[in-house]
């Protein structure tokens, strides 16, 4: 585990952390890190990765431990490593030394938290062999992390209030993960020339990632089938007139993540056709953007990005009426089916094992509606808050040829001019934008999105 640096400083956020949380709530609660899954045998597992929850209040990816915290104390509970472990794992700092550096009152072995579970909140783990620990530990069932109960509900809604807005030095990781993330990007587009393979531009732009001592925030999508959401399959062989999707993001050590998505040819040169489409969600990119600061309804940006696809999408005799009639009638969900983005933070989609608590006002629930149903964030914005924005157009053939999407839509779409674009399967343009005081940061500012620098990155040599 890599410890950072400046200790006083993490110690200190923490800190800050522990008292604005205290302020929301008046009943202790224990975090549990979660522990290693298995994959054949104990030694031999898959990535661990803690709660983020355990880690916004412990700073440190530590494993197998839990944190007490109360009217402001912090407690680390967590076992010396027995002494077989410094053969195969080298030495580790001890509990108390990881007591000192998160800035905790004290380090405990794990067999004293039982004393602390009364009448005390926490917030599960996914892995659900730890959630039985945890169950017996606090003397009751525990609600899944997505529908919590009683002093969990009240803990979960002061934890999201805080996580909503990103503190300084979130924002120093967050920043990090971003300038990483684009050299990422970078490297994608200039091994693009000499790649055979989808698999060939992942390598490129993973290794970034990886020589920078940071992980990927999750599964990297680049593919020439961008019309697969969440494509997670590398052997297709590039073909000149392909376009290339890839959304790769980087996440730091202490567990911050970024989420960037780009889209380019494969032969360095959009065709005529890529080209008006890339441009019309270039245009719901930039709209969008533009729009975010404080106060603004993230549902309206995404209404916007649903308006402007529509605009573009008519000028092109894809679509045919009125913009604001298409977008009432869910036309433009045909080919843009997912919500314009979502939270990020210390995960990709920040909070999501929370369900909706997160991403939905208190008292807003998911719409029904196809051009709608799958928007992930339904808020006001407000300073500190990072969001992705990441409109696209996709072809995808289960939605193109429903019969019952085929009847709606028969007279809306010009399915005839449909077929000159058929050398577009996905595009999708992806920042990670900060909501500042009067308007917004774009944090992946640097990594371009016209036309013209796409193409001359693509064109670089290596
Ligand atoms: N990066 C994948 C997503 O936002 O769903
Ligand atoms: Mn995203």
């Amino acid at each position: 585990m890599q410890i950072p640096n400046n200790h006083k400083n993490l110690a200190t956020t923490l800190h800050n952390r522990r008292q604005k949380l205290a302020k929301l709530i008046d009943f202790p609660v224990i975090l549990w890190s979660g522990s290693r899954s298995p994959r054949n045998f104990p030694a031999n597992t898959f990535p661990f990765r803690p709660s983020s929850h355990f880690l916004y209040f412990a700073g440190l990816p530590l494993e197998d431990a839990a944190i007490y915290l109360d009217g402001g104390k912090l407690e680390l509970f967590m076992d010396n490593p027995p002494p077989s472990s410094q053969l195969w794992y080298g030495e580790m700092p001890t509990p108390n030394r990881l007591a000192e550096i998160i800035g905790a009152d004290a380090a405990f072995p794990m067999t004293e938290l039982k004393s602390r579970g009364t009448n005390t909140a926490t917030i599960p783990v996914q892995n659900p062999t730890n959630k039985i620990t945890q169950s017996h530990i606090l003397n009751r069932d525990i609600s899944p992390s997505n529908n919590p109960t009683k002093i969990d509900l009240e803990l979960t809604k002061a934890i999201i209030t805080l996580r909503l807005s990103h503190d300084a030095t979130a924002l120093t990781e967050l920043k990090q993960a971003a300038s990483v993330t684009i050299e990422a990007h970078k490297a994608g587009m200039a091994a693009t020339k000499n790649a055979k393979f989808e698999a060939n531009i992942r390598a490129a732009m993973e290794s970034i990632i990886i020589s920078q001592n940071m992980s990927c925030a999750y599964s990297s999508i680049v593919t020439v089938h961008g019309e697969v959401l969440h494509n997670e399959q590398y052997f297709h062989p590039l073909q000149t007139g392909d376009l290339l999707l890839a959304d790769v993001g980087a996440e730091t050590s202490l567990g911050w993540a970024s989420d960037v998505t780009r889209t380019w040819p494969v032969s360095g040169k959009f065709s005529p056709t890529q080209r008006d489409i890339y441009n019309v969600v270039l245009a719901a990119h930039d709209a969008c953007l533009a729009k975010v600061k404080p106060g603004v309804e993230y549902v309206d940006i995404h209404l916007l990005a649903a308006q402007v696809i529509a605009e573009g999408l008519v000028d092109l005799g894809i679509l045919k009426g009125k913009p604001e009639d298409l977008v009432e009638m869910d036309a433009h969900a045909l080919f843009f089916p997912h919500g314009v983005g979502h939270l990020l933070g210390l995960d990709v989609h920040d909070m999501e094992d929370l369900g909706d608590l997160a991403g939905y006002e208190i008292g807003r629930v998911r719409s029904s509606r196809f051009g709608l149903g799958f928007l992930r964030l339904n808020r006001p914005l407000i300073r500190g808050m990072l969001v992705t924005i990441e409109p696209g157009f996709y072809q995808v053939p289960g939605i193109l040829n429903d019969k019952e999407m085929r009847h709606k839509y028969q007279d809306i779409v010009n399915w005839e001019m449909l077929e000159k674009f058929a050398d577009v399967r996905g595009i999708r343009i992806e920042d990670d934008v900060l909501v500042t005081t009067d308007g917004a940061e774009v944090l992946t500012q640097e990594l371009p999105s016209d036309i013209n620098s796409i193409e001359n990155l693509v064109q670089l040599q290596n």
